[in-house]
């Protein structure tokens, strides 16, 4: 039954969503400001940035516009749509800015309550044919629409880091996500030349599910002295072919964020073989984030 809904929501998305002009994305840090870049550039969508923290917003419009010089420098776009891609743009600190967003996409701290309470806000600050989109890697979006008067029109649009380079958007259905919603989501995801894949909404979906159990291995590797980090990482990169070792990836995602997902997919499944490793948790503890602290499994300068 699944499946034949897939089907046909797929066969009739091209076009759907022409509807979507302005988009908000809440939150200017590492995902959300690489979400309105693509927005921007890919979709030619008029997109608003809104984030509390001032300095966020002044660091999220410094790194689109590196990201975008690189693409210049490159040859892949002019120095005129840059200029384009930028004028789309606009930096905001107050949620009121994304009234009239056609859809919204939230990209803050994976804490499920701030989620919640944010949902409950946008439900009734923006349009009723306003759709809410979160970038959450593994929270119930069953939940978070729940949270709305709208759960129809509430899914999941996992987008990866970097942002502007990752071809995949994991397309998150809640159990309420109605076709259209679907649909539309899954169209716009094609005009940002993404590929979505849709997931069911279970703890992880498909990338988390798959991903960080991996990761969290790995660690364990680590803890039980089985190889150094460095011997870990060579062992996945040049015998799997991966582009980063599964240690060098976690620095990368933040460890903090690897920890939270583990809690869920332990939570969640309420299965031991989702057991976060100790040694993540001390790290975390520790204020070793991975590369946004300066020092995770690896040192960054
Ligand atoms: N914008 C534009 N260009 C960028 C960029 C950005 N944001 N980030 C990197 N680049 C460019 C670099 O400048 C570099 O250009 P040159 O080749 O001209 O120097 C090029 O991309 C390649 O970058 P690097 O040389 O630094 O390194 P790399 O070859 O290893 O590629 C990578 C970087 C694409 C990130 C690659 O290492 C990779 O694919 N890593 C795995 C990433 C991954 O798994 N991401 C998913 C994480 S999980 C997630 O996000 C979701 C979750 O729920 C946890």
């Amino acid at each position: 039954m699944v499946e034949v809904l897939e089907q046909s929501a797929l066969a009739a998305i091209n076009g759907k969503s022409a509807g979507i002009k302005t988009v908000g994305i809440i939150g200017a840090g590492q995902m959300g400001h690489g979400i309105a870049q693509v927005m921007a550039h890919k979709g030619e969508l008029d997109v608003i940035v809104q984030d509390v923290n001032a300095q966020a917003l002044e660091r999220a419009a410094a790194g689109i516009e590196q990201s975008l010089q690189k693409f210049v420098t490159k040859d892949v776009i002019t120095s005129d749509k840059k200029s384009d891609i930028l004028n789309r743009l606009r930096f905001e600190s107050a949620l009121d800015a994304l009234k009239d967003a056609d859809l919204v996409v939230e990209a803050i701290i994976e804490n499920e309550e701030i989620k919640k309470d944010l949902f409950k806000k946008l439900d009734v600050l923006v349009k009723p044919s306003a759709i809410l989109a979160s970038n959450t890697s593994s929270i119930s979006i069953t939940r978070l629409a729940a949270a709305t008067k709208r759960p129809e029109q509430v899914i999941g649009m996992h987008f990866m880091n970097p942002v502007p380079l990752m071809k995949l958007v994991e397309i998150i259905r809640g159990a309420q996500t109605s076709d259209d919603t679907y649909a539309i989501v899954a169209d716009l995801t094609a005009r940002l030349d993404k590929t979505g894949v849709m997931s069911r909404d279970f703890p992880g979906f498909i990338s988390n599910r798959v991903l960080m159990p991996l990761i969290n291995e790995a660690i364990f590797a680590l803890f039980e002295g089985i190889g150094s980090a460095e011997n870990i990482d060579t062992v996945m990169k040049l015998g799997m072919n991966h582009p980063m070792g599964p240690l060098t990836l976690a620095d990368f995602i933040g460890l903090d964020t690897c920890l939270a997902i583990m809690n869920v997919l332990h939570e969640g499944f309420n299965d031991p073989r989702f057991r976060p490793c100790p040694l993540l948790k001390q790290y975390v503890d520790a204020g070793y984030l991975g590369r946004k602290s300066g020092r995770g499994f690896f040192q960054y300068s």
